[in-house]
């Protein structure tokens, strides 16, 4: 029996489609371009690879096409007909996660690495700030996702996935130079992985080197394919760092060619609430931005999140609609009773609609009972950091420029000396 990177086994017999399958794996850890068509070429060589189907189908995901992956899955479940255990629990895993049916997929998966932690394909769907655990709006996630890859770094020891993912944990407690030093040992393991570079930029973030993090991102994503799925957050990152130093044509060009809608390759997720973030963080700097970026934004929120349920991307949507001038889908997620976070989401954006009325008072009684506890909703603290600067605007312009600074400082301290917020300083 072949076996796959992890040593484990395989039901096929056909080398080639073992080999596509490894390959396709590792694009998928390490997010880079090539996953959908590797597993494809897998389970051409072997029409009765049960996993390579699933693979495909768990590509296809990230490639926001649901009835391919649907078809994959179910081409998967009519040629399982001799699996291994491992292989018949991961398969289910699979289907439950593409059912949408998260609650029960994350239980799935907590079972499935108690028995099999070298499963790296299942072990995934929890890590990551857009997984399972990232995504639950769950009180202390962050303590949870560390701990989760903790027992998986004790399972997989010196391996670059888990060590990219346990340093993006690591940096999200604010455990910044354990976070750095898991992911220096993951790069020199395998420097293409797009969530090591990825999180050592945040860790550059977060420890507030600016100048460095931009450089260092803009040298890794020279190589780094526009098709792959962190392309477009990249690039995100990169025009954040443009903003905070001032250098306004860069941010727009970066934002015109890698992450507004029309551009991006990303995953709708990252293509709203990065065009979002952005755009706003551009407007409370002080910079003009065009009325049609926001209303080309606002359309693509109501094609891609019609009803609301994902709170990260249903605030980010409410931002859009707010700054748009679209009273009627800002209200209904003003009103939303759905969503892994949802009491917060109405807050925010009746916050947003405050804030494009210019009501601070409103602005704020609305934003300040959600400040304790925002990790709810989702997102890394520097996708976050877009409700921090937004306070702090508010404060500046309701006139407590004493408590802003303090805010910051006790808050925020990286912003504590230089906020990129219009008024600040
Ligand atoms: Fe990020």
């Amino acid at each position: 029996m072949l076996a796959d990177q992890y040593g484990l086994p395989l039901t096929t017999s056909v080398l080639e489609a073992r080999d596509a399958y490894v390959t396709g794996v590792n694009h998928t850890l390490a997010a880079t371009f090539g996953a959908s068509d590797a597993f494809a070429a897998s389970v051409e060589a072997d029409p009765g690879f049960a996993l390579g189907f699933v693979g495909l189908a768990r590509a296809r995901m990230y490639d926001t096409d649901i009835p391919g992956a649907q078809k994959a899955m179910a081409t998967a479940r009519a040629c399982a007909t001799q699996l291994t255990e491992r292989e018949a629990a991961h398969l289910a895993v699979f289907e439950l996660l593409l059912q949408g049916r998260t609650t029960e997929a994350r239980r799935a998966v907590q079972d499935h690495i108690a028995n099999y932690s070298r499963d790296v394909l299942v072990a995934q769907i929890c890590t990551n700030i857009f997984g399972l655990i990232g995504m639950s709006g769950e009180p202390g996630r962050e303590s949870l996702q560390l701990a989760y890859t903790t027992q998986l770094l004790e399972a997989l020891g010196e391996d670059w996935w888990i060590m990219s993912v346990h340093g993006q944990a690591l940096c999200e407690v604010g455990q910044l130079d354990e976070a750095m030093s898991m992911m220096e040992r993951s790069l020199a393991l395998n420097n293409v992985n797009a969530n090591a570079s990825h999180f050592k930029a945040h860790t550059l973030y977060e420890q507030g080197a600016g100048e460095i993090g931009r450089a260092y991102l803009a040298d890794w994503i020279a190589n780094y394919d526009e098709r792959s799925v962190l392309h477009g957050h990249l690039s995100w990152h990169r025009a954040l760092w443009a903003l905070e130093q001032e250098d306004e044509a860069e941010l727009w060009e970066i934002y015109s060619s890698s992450i507004a809608p029309a551009a991006s390759h990303s995953l709708p997720i990252n293509v709203l609430t990065d065009a979002a973030a952005l755009l706003y963080r551009a407007e409370i700097a002080g910079l003009d931005v065009e009325p049609e970026l926001w209303s080309d934004l606002s359309d693509y929120a109501s094609r891609y999140f019609p009803n609301p349920g994902m709170s990260f991307a249903d605030i980010h949507s409410a931002l859009a609609h707010a700054m748009a001038g679209d009273g009627d889908r800002l209200a209904v997620l003003a009103e939303t009773q759905s969503g892994f976070a949802g009491d917060l989401v109405r807050p925010v954006a009746r916050a947003w609609g405050a804030i494009a009325r210019q009501d601070w008072t409103a602005a704020l009684q609305n934003l300040t009972p959600v400040m304790a506890e925002h990790a709810r909703l989702g997102g890394s603290r520097a996708q976050r950091d877009l409700l921090e600067l937004t306070y702090l605007n508010i404060l500046l312009k309701s006139g407590h420029a004493d408590e802003a600074h303090r805010t910051i400082k006790s808050r925020r301290p990286i912003f504590s000396q230089a906020a990129p917020v219009a008024g600040f300083g």
